[in-house]
């Protein structure tokens, strides 16, 4: 199965995709974890980047539709995917339909998480992360069980991303409602987009989630 977690910055889509892959196998595509990691290594590909995402706008469509097609090369992505922050624009989306029809693929669910977006920010500002493992907290909403200890994997160190300040964050949300809310049409007249409430507890937008893949076209 493959499926598309869409929804603003801070809307969950991460926490979800990390549950997912973690509880059932699928595989996790964050092109923002992989440009951040093409950041971290100083590649061609992260000293275009760099800069586009310090600011909050997006990366070209060439680059992110270049690195997925390679991504799903690799043999583990057989197992299905979710794709987190991909596609972000219309290009994308057409580009992702010829990169998974290329392979003998199809998309099963493109899957909205609803967000009041005055909550994103107070979301986005307070989240940091194993800086061992990467898995994800939050000052307020998700703290580790053992005071400055990552609960996965006993990690001692955390960190943020530079892109998560109240200035960047409205840039982010300002290019994701002038860019990505407009291919939600794109799949809705192919029948593909379910939506939950991102404002429910992590659990309970799992849950939903999971009605949805396990329930198939009536959980829409
Ligand atoms: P990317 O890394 O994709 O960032 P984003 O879309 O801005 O999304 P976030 O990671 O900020 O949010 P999320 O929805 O994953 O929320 P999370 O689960 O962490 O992209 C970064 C940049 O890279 C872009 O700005 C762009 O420059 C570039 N880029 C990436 N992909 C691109 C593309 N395809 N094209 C062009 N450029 C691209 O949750 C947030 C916090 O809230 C966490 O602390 C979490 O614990 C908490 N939380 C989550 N759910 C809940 C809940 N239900 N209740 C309470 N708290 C919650």
């Amino acid at each position: 199965m493959n499926i598309i977690l869409l929804g603003p910055p801070g809307a969950g889509k991460g926490t979800q995709a990390t549950r997912l892959q973690n509880e059932r196998g699928m595989v996790q595509l964050s092109t923002g974890d992989m440009l951040r990691e093409a950041v971290a290594k100083g590649t061609p590909v992260g000293l275009q980047a760099k800069a586009v995402m310090e600011s909050g706008g997006l990366v070209s469509d060439d680059i992110v539709s270049g690195i997925i097609g390679e991504r799903l090369d690799r043999p583990d992505t057989d197992k299905g995917v979710i794709f987190d922050g991909f596609p972000r624009t219309r290009a994308q989306a057409e580009a992702l339909d010829g990169l998974l029809g290329e392979r003998g693929r199809k998309l099963d669910h493109v899957i909205e998480i609803a967000v009041d977006e005055d909550a994103l920010v107070d979301r986005i500002t307070g989240r940091y992360t194993c800086a061992k493992c990467g898995e994800g907290y939050h000052d307020r909403y998700k703290q580790p069980k053992a005071d400055g200890v990552c609960d996965r994997c006993a990690g001692t160190e955390f960190k943020r991303r530079p892109d998560d300040n109240a200035e960047t964050v409205r840039t982010r949300m300002a290019e994701y409602r002038a860019k990505t809310a407009p291919i939600l049409p794109y799949y809705e007249a192919r029948g593909l987009v379910s939506r939950v409430d991102g404002m429910a507890e992590i659990d309970a937008v799992y849950a939903a989630i999971l009605a949805i893949l396990d329930g198939g076209p009536a959980a829409r």
